[in-house]
């Protein structure tokens, strides 16, 4: 199996030229200007297009048992979407509630990706509860080749864990070596706040904000930055979605905490007027944190460009419109929370980002792909363009010009948040090691091909 795609303008965090990319079996093996066709190679001419390394979502939930239903997705439909939209490897959420533990977690969880996915991917893996078991778990996970761990400073008694819990897992994350994901808010005020909004008749979708202020998820950020100073544990904030928030990490960060912060494409692009629309449509944008007023997005895209923000993610959670998001049509707190845009994120963010002049080329590839790659261990296997990394090629027509829409996504969800949204840019050509996933816009890859990654050291 070998691919060649020629006269192409590579670009990768720290370089743009135009060049051939010759690739044999799962590996870039060669670069250079004006490489001969070889026989029996599939040859793509990406004359007038970028080349970008292949696109990483750190934060997903393919699979997502949550609030009383699932996820909609399984890793077929899931990376089908993320592979259509330019995204090569994923990092799920393992996510065990209480009562499962971390082990029975990774297991159910590789379970469900193994034979179903179509590009690469790895686990965060998710802790939600600490006893006498659970440092050698945590050691046997680690030993299985996870590098991160995840935990929720939210959702009280279902994922959320404690402080003495908290401590402990940071603990043996700094021991072992690895770093740690972390949902942050404070869900003793989110339970108090949504007791008082129900006690007040407050039942609809503007309820979600108001439970989850930004000072709720600021206090969880500064929890969060509190425990990781003690123990010294290495620590990714997901979801970060206000400037409240960004300030309190930042301050961490000024005094030698090592945090890595992830923003999401829905809270640079869509605010909490979204959540707020009538008739319940505003169910279909209740995640959380919450969408927050869209005075934060400025302040994000400029974190994105100095290098405070490394990653831009999706939390991809998907919910349907008609049913399960109408769980909660009279008590907002049973909203199953989620915004999907697994399928979008790549071209929302060089939609609005780089063809509307808030983020150059090398940033857009930077808090895309190659930062997260870099965060976890996967660079420059992943995340960059040169021999001897996977072979995972993105090539990119920036003058394409499309309308997202429901009525013709991939991911398995019966709604899209950016419905009618024009998007300037699209991939035409994705591959996984080597493989073409997607030629001329359409799937063409093997579900089951994608690989577990190894994320340690
Ligand atoms: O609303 C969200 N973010 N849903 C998915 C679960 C989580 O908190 O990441
Ligand atoms: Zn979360
Ligand atoms: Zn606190
Ligand atoms: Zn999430």
């Amino acid at each position: 199996m070998a691919l060649l795609i020629k006269n192409g303008e590579i670009v990768t965090a720290d370089s743009r030229y135009v060049a051939d990319i010759w690739c044999e079996g799962e590996t870039i093996t060669h670069i250079a200007p004006d490489i001969e066709v070889p026989a029996g190679a599939e040859v793509i001419d990406a004359s007038g297009k970028y080349v970008f390394p292949g696109f990483i979502d750190p934060h997903t939930h393919i699979y997502l048992p949550f609030m009383g239903t699932y996820s909609k997705d399984d890793y077929e439909s899931g990376t089908k979407a993320a592979l259509i939209g330019g995204t090569t490897t994923i990092f799920d959420m393992c996510t065990p509630g209480r009562g499962t533990t971390p082990l029975e977690g990774f297991e159910t969880w590789t379970r469900q990706a193994s034979g179903k996915a179509a590009c690469d991917y790895a686990f965060h893996v998710g802790v939600a509860g600490f006893d006498e078991s659970t440092p050698a778990q945590l050691r046997e996970i680690v030993a299985k080749g996870i590098g991160s761990f995840k935990i929720f400073l939210a959702y009280k008694g279902a994922l959320g864990i404690d402080d003495e819990e908290l401590y402990e897992t940071l603990r043996i994350a700094k021991e072992l070596g690895v770093i740690t994901a972390a949902h942050c808010e404070n869900s003793t005020l989110i339970s108090s706040l949504q007791k008082d909004l129900l006690a007040r008749g407050v039942t609809g979708t503007e309820g979600h904000h108001a439970s989850r202020p930004p000072r709720v998820e600021a206090e969880g950020v500064h929890h969060l930055m509190t425990f990781a100073e003690l123990t010294g544990a290495s620590v990714y904030i997901v979801h970060l979605s206000c400037v409240e928030a960004l300030e309190e990490a930042l301050r961490a960060r000024l005094r030698g905490v090592d945090v890595s912060i992830e923003t999401l494409i829905q809270y640079l692009l869509i605010d909490k007027n979204y959540a707020e629309l009538g008739n319940f449509e505003g169910a279909k944008y209740v995640m959380s944190p919450p969408l927050r007023d869209a005075s934060n997005q400025p302040i994000l895209w400029n974190a994105l460009r100095q290098g405070l923000i490394q990653t831009v993610a999706t939390d991809h959670a998907p919910f349907d419109f008609f049913t399960q998001k109408r769980m909660g049509e009279h008590d907002f707190t049973k909203i199953p929370n989620g915004i999907p845009a697994i399928e979008d994120r790549v071209n929302l963010l060089y939609t609005h980002g780089v063809a509307e002049g808030r983020l150059d080329l090398q940033t857009f590839v930077a808090v895309a792909s190659t930062n997260a790659a870099k965060t976890f261990n996967l660079f420059p296997r992943k995340g960059t363009i040169q021999p001897g990394c996977d072979a995972d090629l993105v090539v990119y027509d920036p003058a394409y010009r499309g309308t997202i829409s429901a009525a013709t996504q991939t991911q398995n969800v019966d709604y899209n948040a950016f419905e009618g949204w024009e998007i300037k840019g699209k991939p035409t050509h994705v591959s996984v090691r080597g493989q073409l996933a997607v030629r001329d816009g359409k799937f063409v890859g093997t579900p089951g091909r994608g690989r577990l990654l190894r994320t340690t050291r």
